[in-house]
């Protein structure tokens, strides 16, 4: 080999290398191209490894071209090299950029869960009338829950509530605690604690039966309690006030319907309805009514004068009136719900309906 020759394949050879090397867009294409040159078995290694056989006088020459090959192959990959990264640091931030113009994911809205706001707007339809809220507990003494609302031990009328009992016996030896079957305790225990003052409530909560489940029961359901009791109060304001409340909550044109009904701690007790407001009777198979016109909403009476007296007031100079009602009830009938338990399924399909 001359000296010329060696010299041109080396310039060849560098040529050659940095052609190839552009088309090297891939850290494997890079690789692959560092092995094909600058490996130990690479091209240019050969021509190094050989410089021993060049004549001594050419050595030198060849020597000093060899490594300028060798230096500007070298320097071109890590360039190539750095290019790859940087466009790699690139590509990553097109994918990542953000794109002002998307629409944007909804946000799942939360929302009120519909006895929450029947039970409010219950409540609401009662305070712009001039009554206040009060809570009370669910767990509650048998003189609360029957006694103080004339419903003594052993009295068959007990019979009208389902009672779970908590496993709590007081010193005679008496199961005296339980689950509220309604809110009416309530009704004594403001009484007692008004210290005789006039009283106008609305206790919205919890209460309990020991019922078996179907599409009309539940073992636990809500009710709103209401009282009011003043000098002078009669059945008549208990009616207004009431088909009042049926209006803001069913609409304008009901008509109301009182029915005598026994509830021991009235007297006199009725049972209140609306005329049917999704067929105002005209349908026989109204789904609402079921052809019957009327929609039975509450319990309601005139306080019983032993209720008053239990609780601290004068019945020869107080009356009050007193109402009680299911808010599952009223907004199943409201909104053509037919089955009680869902509102306890935690069915989001049903949930946001409302
Ligand atoms: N507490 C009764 C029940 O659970 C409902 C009721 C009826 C409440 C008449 C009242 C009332 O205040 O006057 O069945």
């Amino acid at each position: 080999m001359t000296s010329p020759n060696l010299l041109q394949t080396l310039d060849d050879l560098r040529q050659k290398g940095l052609r190839e090397l552009e088309g090297a867009t891939s850290v494997e294409g890079l690789e692959a191209w560092r092995v094909a040159y600058l490996g130990r078995r690479g091209e240019l290694t050969a021509i190094l490894r050989n410089l021993k056989d060049v004549p001594t006088e050419e050595r030198r020459e060849v020597g000093a071209r060899a490594n300028l090959v060798k230096g500007a192959l070298e320097e071109a990959l890590s360039q190539a090299e750095e290019r790859l990264k940087a466009g790699r640091m690139a590509g990553l931030a097109s994918e990542e950029r953000i794109d002002v113009t998307r629409p944007g994911r909804p946000v799942a809205m939360g929302r009120y869960h519909p006895l929450t706001r029947m039970v409010r707007e219950i409540c609401d339809a009662f305070t712009a009338m001039g009554f206040q809220v009060v809570e009370g507990p669910e767990i509650e003494w048998d003189k609360y829950n029957f006694e103080m609302l004339n419903i003594p031990k052993g009295h068959p009328a007990r019979d009208m509530w389902n009672t779970l009992w908590v496993d709590y016996k007081d010193q005679a030896g008496a199961q005296s605690m339980l689950l509220r079957t309604h809110t009416s305790p309530m009704q004594a225990r403001v009484m007692e604690g008004s210290g005789g003052a006039p009283v106008r409530v609305v206790v919205p909560g919890k209460v309990y039966r020991y019922e078996a489940t179907d599409a009309t029961h539940e073992w636990h359901f809500h009710q709103v309690e209401g009282l009011a009791v003043d000098e002078g109060i009669t059945f008549a304001n208990m009616k207004g006030t009431l088909y009042e409340f049926a209006r803001r909550i069913f609409g304008a044109e009901r008509k109301v319907r009182f029915r005598c009904d026994y509830f021991p701690f009235v007297e006199p007790g009725v049972d209140m309805s609306i005329d049917c407001f999704a067929c105002q009777g005209r349908d026989p198979k109204c789904r609402i009514c079921r052809g019957s016109g009327w929609l039975e909403i509450m319990g309601a009476g005139m306080v019983h004068p032993r209720v008053l007296e239990m609780a601290g007031y004068d019945p020869g100079r107080y009356t009050g009136f007193a109402f009680g009602m299911g808010p599952e009830r009223i907004a199943m009938l409201k909104h053509g719900i037919e089955d009680i338990r869902l509102f306890y399924g935690n069915d989001l399909r049903y949930l946001r309906q409302f």
